[in-house]
């Protein structure tokens, strides 16, 4: 029979415009080489290698029993957004109320909604470069213009704030700030809150507050600038349950923001996913209001993975790395080997069985970085580490 030729795929042009987080693909390279029978340590993905942690799989398979296999409220149901409303005012100490929440499936979606409700062509987005890959595709697919303040290494990846004032002007719609940040590991401290905010100023300028590693600090404490006066108002607070709880999989997160804003939030959610899923949220509460040492021991041992992460990078030739003071990457300088990042990060994923991102999977200043996650465990992290110190001894 005469085959017909496939028709073209007439894509809308915007599709062109949006990126994607490399992590996945990495995943799937590096599952393929495990194929063929290579023995692969994977320190690419950013997600904690702990179980959920068991009082929140009997809530959420309790709720499963009790009939929450419905659909709820798009802005997600009463009794989380009461429970998120309390733990948000005592951790940030602002007063937040259940109208100014929404819940979604994952923060990422808070990313994508707070993007689309508030920038469009003609705005400029500011957002941290090296930073989490979906703001910058996200500012591009919206067709705002897309502004990165640097994160400098010399200031343990924050921010300068005399950079980011110099950056805002008439045009700024939106500035994202993420702290404790991915993939650097570092963290804001109360000083450069109390100065972003006094560099927006009076400013009608919204903020995108990315907190979702705000339980995973090593040194120091977790400042939010929603805490500051005059700022509640004026920032979306992103938080949510992948990472303190070891909840990737549930798919469930939110955001904080002014009432008004939460209903336009939620008709995305309406015109979208309806609503995230029922017994998840119930599990949520129990997240919240439940027994927390478990998130103390996590972070009490990504901070030991850390310590050793770093020792070793710091002896591999050619690398030199920070220690970070949140989440559970490190982000170690490589520009002494000589090599690019992304043919570096292929080259030891083939030749030395280590999966990690190449830091331009972060941004154009990701350039001259590798991202290894610590969500892995010691015995592995040596091991990765003996890898890396052969493939260098022999290549570099
Ligand atoms: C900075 C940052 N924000 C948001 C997210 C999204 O988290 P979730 O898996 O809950 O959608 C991630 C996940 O890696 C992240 O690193």
């Amino acid at each position: 029979m005469h085959q017909r030729a496939q028709r073209e795929l007439r894509l809308a042009k915007r599709m062109a415009r949006l990126g994607t987080e490399t992590a996945f693909e990495v995943l799937v390279k590096a599952r393929a080489l495990e194929a063929k029978g290579r023995d692969i340590v994977h320190l690419e993905i950013g997600e904690p290698d702990f179980d959920t942690p068991s009082n929140i799989i009997d809530a959420g398979c309790d709720a499963l029993h009790k009939g929450f296999t419905h659909y709820g409220p798009s802005a997600g149901l009463p009794q989380l957004r009461e429970a998120i409303a309390q733990y948000v005012s005592e951790t940030r100490r602002v007063d937040v109320s259940p109208d100014e929440i929404v819940v979604v499936p994952g923060g990422k979606p808070i990313i994508f909604f707070s993007i689309l409700t508030l920038a469009e062509e003609g705005d400029e987005v500011i957002y941290p470069n090296p930073g989490f890959p979906i703001y910058e595709s996200m500012i591009d697919y919206v067709g705002a213009k897309a502004v990165p303040i640097r994160l400098r290494e010399e200031m343990d990846f924050r921010l300068d704030v005399d950079e980011l004032a110099a950056l805002i002007n008439d045009r700024t719609k939106l500035i994202i700030i993420n702290s404790p940040q991915n993939p650097t590991g570092g963290v804001l401290t109360k000083s450069d809150i109390d100065r972003i905010a006094g560099a927006i100023g009076d400013r009608n300028v919204m903020l995108l507050s990315d907190e979702i590693y705000s339980r995973l600090i090593f040194e120091g404490e977790h400042h939010s600038i929603m805490s500051i006066d005059g700022m509640k108002e004026r920032t979306i607070l992103l938080d949510g349950f992948s990472k303190t709880y070891a909840m990737t999989g549930w798919r469930m997160g939110y955001g904080v923001m002014r009432a008004d804003l939460a209903t336009h939030v939620a008709r995305l959610m309406t015109n979208s996913s309806s609503c995230t899923a029922s017994f998840t949220q119930i599990a949520g509460v129990e997240a919240l209001r439940g027994p927390q040492d478990s998130v103390d021991k996590m972070c009490a041992e990504f901070k030991k993975r850390r310590d050793v992460m770093v020792a070793g990078l710091n002896k591999i030739k050619g690398f030199s790395c920070r220690s970070p003071h949140g989440a559970f990457y490190v982000f170690p300088n490589i520009t002494k080997t000589g090599w690019k990042s992304k043919k570096l990060a292929d080259a030891l994923l083939e030749d030395a069985g280590v999966a990690g991102l190449s830091g331009t999977a972060f941004g154009s200043f990701g350039e001259g970085y590798l991202r290894f996650s610590v969500a892995n465990s010691i015995e592995n992290i040596e091991k990765a580490l003996d890898c890396l110190d052969v493939w260098t001894k022999k290549n570099l």
